[in-house]
């Protein structure tokens, strides 16, 4: 990458394409998300390496409980491996977190998390959010009901309020969102946080989106013309 080019601060990613990405090659989708998730451990490293302080993937979503079984359990399964190995994030200096809903997750993933969550708290290298059984508009009801039960009344609500009830709390908005896979939505993500955020589509695969496409995606960033609402 150019070197007078500008990181962002934080990189959000919608790990897109893995299921088109096996069918291609007749193979189940499972495997579309083995090699996905391969991806996603280069690309951590990458994006470590060029000094991007915050990377946040969309792993599952709340609606990604509507696939088969098979598929979901697989998907468990990769999340399990991933971070069996709890030393792992700490000592790449990696600080780990999960975004969303935990409460429906199997009691040794839950375990799971919050053993690499403590394990990488100190870690200063780059942030990691994982979002899991994760939906925008979800997080945005646990907001709420955060607030109520909190007993905040209606003249302290602000949108700072709002932001430190999220599952972000005390993190920076994404600054740039990538989509690969050639979908244009947002699919829930990070709806509240992605205000201002630029984003950037591509036709390639999650398991094909390589470092040359990340730097492709930042040099463009670089030329986005961030106004913020003003002139
Ligand atoms: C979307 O692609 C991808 C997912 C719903 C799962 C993403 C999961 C991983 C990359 C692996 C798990 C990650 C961790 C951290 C363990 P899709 O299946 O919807 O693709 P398609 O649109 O081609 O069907």
């Amino acid at each position: 990458m150019d070197n007078e080019l500008k990181v962002p601060n934080h990189i959000a990613i919608i790990l897109d394409g893995n299921g088109r990405w096996a069918k291609k090659r007749n193979m189940p989708r499972g495997y579309g998300h083995i090699v996905g998730c391969d991806n996603l451990e280069k690309m951590c490293d990458v994006i470590k390496d060029m000094g991007v302080k915050y990377l946040t993937v969309y792993a599952f979503s709340t609606e990604n409980w509507k696939r088969p079984k098979e598929e979901v359990d697989g998907i468990m399964n990769l999340l399990r491996d991933y971070l069996k190995d709890a030393e792992n994030f700490k000592d790449e200096n990696i600080k780990v977190r999960f975004l969303g809903d935990r409460t429906p997750l199997a009691d040794d993933i839950k375990a799971l998390m919050l053993k690499n969550e403590d394990g990488s708290k100190d870690a200063t290298g780059l942030n990691l959010n994982i979002a899991i059984n994760y939906g925008g508009r979800d997080e945005i009801v646990h907001a709420v009901k955060k607030i109520i039960a909190a007993g905040i009344p209606e003249t302290d609500i602000t949108e700072q309020l709002i932001s430190d009830n999220l599952y972000t709390a005390g993190m920076p908005d994404p600054d740039f969102i990538i989509r690969p896979s050639g979908e244009y939505r947002t699919s829930n993500y990070l709806l509240w946080q992605s205000a201002y955020a630029e984003y950037w589509f591509s036709d390639i695969l999650w398991p094909d989106f390589t470092p040359k496409q990340l730097d492709k995606a930042i040099e463009d960033f670089n030329h986005r013309n961030r106004r913020f609402g003003g002139v």
